[in-house]
């Protein structure tokens, strides 16, 4: 399973990149803006700038919503450095963009996916990711992670190659889950990602044997 952390925070990307096990990044225009990134120009920059970070996958989320307009940008965004994955909604013309840009070899993630049915939709159009926000869904009372269980079968059953990328991660347990439903990716806040490094009993076993060498050493 590969591991993106979901930010556009340089630092946090930074510090899960020197973790050594991260495999890509997602971002969408909510996580920009909360960085306080605005202007084409800047915007653009700062994708470059997470590019020059992290060598796999980086997400740059299209804003457009027409046909014709999310195939011009998406072309732009894939222009700025071989890694871009060009993220489109899950709206009928971001499919028609998305078998656009699959039979161009541009990679794409389709994102705000709330069901099979729609992920069945991505596949078919040849997005090489899918992303179902799972705690999007929790947040709604259902559970998140019996979609990525489902679309996992799904896509298994006929050789879909689109990567399940499971995105909307609220916790680490949400991380674990996801690995036993079959995920291809998890993408992450950086909170999710060292929470995995949590139990009490790895501090008190080393507490133990730091201890037991410095009553023999000093
Ligand atoms: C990533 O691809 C998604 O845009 C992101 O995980 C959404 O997360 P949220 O539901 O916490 O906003």
């Amino acid at each position: 399973m590969k591991f993106f952390i979901d930010t556009a925070n340089l630092n946090d990307i930074r510090e899960a990149a020197s973790l050594g096990i991260l495999d890509g990044v997602t971002t969408n225009p909510s996580l920009m803006a909360k960085e306080g990134i605005k202007g084409e120009e800047n915007i653009l920059k700062h994708y470059v700038d997470i590019c020059n970070i992290v060598n796999g996958p980086v997400s740059a989320e299209v804003i457009s919503t027409e046909y014709s307009a999310i195939v011009a940008e998406g072309k732009k965004l894939a222009a700025l450095h071989p890694n871009i994955v060009v993220k489109v909604p899950m709206i009928k013309d971001g499919i028609k963009a998305i078998r656009h840009f699959a039979d161009e070899g541009i990679k794409t993630n389709c994102t705000l996916v709330f069901s099979a049915a729609q992920a069945i939709l991505a596949a078919k159009a040849g997005a090489t990711m899918v992303s179902p926000f799972i705690g999007r869904i929790d947040d709604s009372n259902w559970d998140g992670v019996q979609l990525i269980e489902q679309i996992v079968h799904i896509y298994n059953l006929y050789g879909f190659k689109t990567e399940v990328l499971a995105a909307s991660i609220r916790n680490s347990m949400h991380i674990v889950r996801c690995a036993e439903a079959g995920a291809d990716i998890v993408t992450c806040p950086l909170s999710s990602i060292l929470g995995l490094f949590n139990h009490p009993l790895t501090d008190i076993g080393l507490e133990k044997f730091l201890a037991d060498y410095r009553k023999l050493n000093g």
